[in-house]
């Protein structure tokens, strides 16, 4: 049976439920985070130790500015009202990608991280503003500049994913075949599970299925 140390997830589908139930984009992204919610007690209960959230990508400023603020207050007022219980909960909590945000986003930010740093039970980490392709980019100038010798070890510990493992397992909600710039070197042997439903509509019962069904996997990492 496969060990599973580290979930990611694209949580896509949130505005189409939205306009579909409630008539507003905005609402979608609302009910998205209640999956959030219900994601992360799964996750503890599975005893994972990572789970890899994309909130925000780095295309995603190309949307209305009125869904990015909506979606930024929702993460201010998440972190405002939620930060203490995920640390009582020992949940470490890390973002992934540039905190390019308001003053008072990135403040949030860094305090949540630097609150949580010492955690153990799970790590999540949340994408945002983030891109693999940058990532990838920003590891390599790091490496040229400080004359790094190129090797898959060396661009690990380059990039921001460093001292994480790779995901053993992505999930993308939202009937989408894509992995839509998400951890791009990081996924080159996660198991892939794309799921029909909209990500306000995925539940726990789902996610348990497709661990269950992880589980029983033949992960041959090239071998056979
Ligand atoms: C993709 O759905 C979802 C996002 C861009 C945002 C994800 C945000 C949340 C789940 C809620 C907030 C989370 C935190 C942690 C505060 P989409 O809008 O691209 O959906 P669509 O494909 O139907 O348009």
């Amino acid at each position: 049976m496969n060990h599973l140390k580290h979930v990611a997830i694209i949580m896509d589908g949130n505005g189409r439920w939205g306009l579909k139930f409630k008539n507003s984009r905005n609402a979608g992204h609302k009910a998205g985070l209640n999956t959030v919610e219900k994601i992360i007690k799964e996750t503890i209960k599975n005893k994972i130790k990572f789970l890899t959230l994309f909130a925000f990508s780095t295309e995603n400023w190309k949307r209305p500015k009125k869904e990015i603020n909506y979606l930024f207050t929702l993460l201010e007022n998440f972190l405002i009202n939620r930060i203490e219980e995920l640390h009582n909960k020992n949940i470490k909590l890390k973002i992934l990608g540039s905190k390019k945000f308001s003053s008072k986003l990135n403040s949030l930010l860094k305090l949540a991280e630097k609150k949580t740093s010492k955690n153990t039970k799970l790590q999540i980490n949340l994408a945002l503003n983030y891109g693999s392709k940058s990532e990838l980019i920003n590891a390599f100038k790091k490496m040229k500049k400080n004359k790094t010798y190129i090797n898959e070890k060396n661009l690990n510990k380059n990039l921001q994913t460093k001292n994480i493992p790779d995901p053993d397992l992505l999930i993308r909600t939202g009937n989408t075949k894509r992995l839509s710039n998400f951890l791009l070197w990081q996924l080159a042997y996660s198991e892939i599970f794309f799921e029909k439903k909209l990500w306000p509509s995925f539940n726990e019962i789902d996610y348990k299925k497709i661990i269950k069904e992880f589980k029983t996997i033949k992960r041959n990492f090239g071998k056979i």
